[in-house]
């Protein structure tokens, strides 16, 4: 048994003892082969064979109890859950039982049956030491061929255009220009920007008002009645820190029977994102495959390890975080770039809504929220944050808010955070339109959606206005 983890790349090509094992660790992995000879010989006339095996099961529990920190490897997780159990049951053994016996308790049993939690290396050989359950070396680990596969299975990949040196050049001189639209990306990729927004939208009060209420349990309820029996791979785009996704994903893999197999592909443009992303989504989902991508969404059609395989398996794209409002043109992405989905392929985003049409600006005026209140504080600070880095001359920042009525999808309207730059030396002040955000009429965007082959499956309200309405929804799409 070799301590690799089947998702990390940690190199080493064979499951004998790797040089950097421990003598503890080195009597474990002889007396594993043992027992795999042992087991392997049963039909042999070997005399005593039954206690021998006894033995080195004993002798297993207890060099087991010194270590369950280490991961055992590469292990076909989703399997062994299964196994585990099956042989629990045909043992007759409750998991309070086999707890027991193992000296765990039965929700660990439990969080291993339904992957929830992986045993470490200890608790592996106590497992294996328990004769009822008659579990095999062989039964664990992969084979030589998927083991090879197991071990070195990568946990990222490289769009070929990706270039963040080049994104950061681009961006100095946007920002040195005489003002304009700057590219929305270009908030989260420096890795100043990408901590400023995640103390933004980790705050107290935006967590609370945007975070920890998304109802991502009936969506689940809802895609796991749509997958089936396939497999099912989210994919998030702009998946930020990954704090929503990986919600999600929890909640999708309670949601979904234990025999499907769920994965989780994070797609970022900010590296430094992407990487908080995947270290949240592999310590709270450790028996979920998470693989990152470093790319831009709009290219989605050149990543085929999103887009394929198209048999047996269903696709959730996520886009959340509102960050619909990222895409110039909501509907045209829809019908062009994700064209490369199949039919099938399901589509989740979070809106917020609008407040009144876009036909009567007077009203939005006086009843959305945001325009009655300055820029939040750490709003400024995450916004304002490239400028006071990269702006030669500047002296101060002032920001506002200015109403967009002409947006694409009917019903809705934006609201654009300027940034207006007071300059040093006698410059002139310039006008960056910094960040969009959008309000929608939920139908009218439904309406448009389907108008372009994505069918609204659900649409979920939550959130609460001070007259008691809700404010946003969470929106699911299915391609048809
Ligand atoms: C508003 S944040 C939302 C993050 C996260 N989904 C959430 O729910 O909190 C938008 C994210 O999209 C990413 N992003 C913006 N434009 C992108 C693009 N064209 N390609 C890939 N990622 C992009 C940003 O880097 C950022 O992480």
């Amino acid at each position: 048994m070799s301590t690799q983890s089947g998702q990390s790349p940690r190199h080493s090509s064979s499951p004998a003892i790797p040089r950097e094992h421990t003598s503890l660790e080195q009597i474990q992995v002889k007396l594993v082969e043992a027992l795999h000879e042992m087991q392997k010989a049963t039909e042999a006339p070997v005399p005593n064979l039954r206690d021998s095996i006894r033995f080195v099961q004993k002798a297993l529990t207890l060099v087991g109890d010194a270590d369950d920190s280490t991961e055992v490897g590469p292990v076909d997780w989703a399997a062994f859950a299964v196994l585990l159990h099956d042989r629990r049951l045909a043992a007759k053994m409750s998991q309070e039982v086999l707890a027991e016996k193992v000296d765990v308790t039965a929700t660990t049993i439990r969080n291993i049956e339904s992957q929830r939690r992986r045993p470490g290396r200890g608790l592996m050989l106590k497992l294996l030491a328990v004769p009822e359950l008659d579990l095999r070396v062989s039964d664990i680990e992969l084979d030589a061929e998927q083991s090879h596969g197991a071990a070195w299975t990568p946990t990222s990949w490289f769009a070929p255009k990706y270039d963040p040196v080049a994104m950061v050049s681009d961006m100095v001189e946007v920002l040195n220009g005489e003002g304009g639209q700057v590219e929305q990306t270009l908030l989260y990729f420096d890795p100043r920007s990408a901590a400023d927004w995640m103390a933004t939208c980790n705050s107290a009060t935006y967590a609370a008002s945007y975070r920890t209420n998304l109802p991502f349990a009936p969506i689940a309820k809802h895609v796991a009645a749509h997958v089936g029996g396939h497999m099912l791979r989210v994919n998030a785009l702009g998946c930020g820190d990954g704090k929503a996704e990986v919600m999600l994903v929890d909640h999708l893999q309670r949601a979904l029977p234990r025999t499907n197999k769920l994965e989780l592909f994070l797609l970022d443009i900010s590296h430094v994102l992407l990487n908080a992303a995947h270290k949240h989504a592999v310590e709270t989902l450790p028996t979920i495959p998470v693989l990152t991508v470093h790319g831009n969404f709009h290219e989605l059609p050149r990543y085929a390890m999103l887009t394929q395989p198209r048999e047996r398996c269903r696709r959730l794209y996520t886009l959340l975080g509102f960050t619909l409002v990222n895409l110039k043109e909501e509907v045209r992405f829809f019908r062009d770039t994700l064209s490369c989905c199949a039919p099938g392929d399901l589509f989740l985003c979070d809106v917020l809504f609008a407040y009144a049409p876009p036909e009567r600006p007077d009203d939005i005026c006086r009843k959305d929220p945001a325009l009655q209140s300055p820029v939040r504080e750490s709003h400024a600070a995450w916004l304002g944050g490239p400028l006071r880095r990269y702006c030669r001359d500047l002296a101060d920042i002032e920001f506002s808010i200015a109403l967009d009525t002409n947006c694409p999808v009917p019903g809705s309207y934006g609201l654009d955070f300027i940034a207006t730059t007071k300059m040093h030396n006698g410059l002139p002040s310039r006008r960056f339109s910094i960040l969009r955000s959008r309000r929608y009429d939920p139908k009218k965007l439904a309406d448009s959606l389907a108008s372009v082959g994505w069918h609204p499956e659900v649409t979920i309200p939550y959130g609460q206005s001070s007259d008691g309405h809700p404010t946003m929804a969470l929106m699911l799409f299915r391609k048809r």
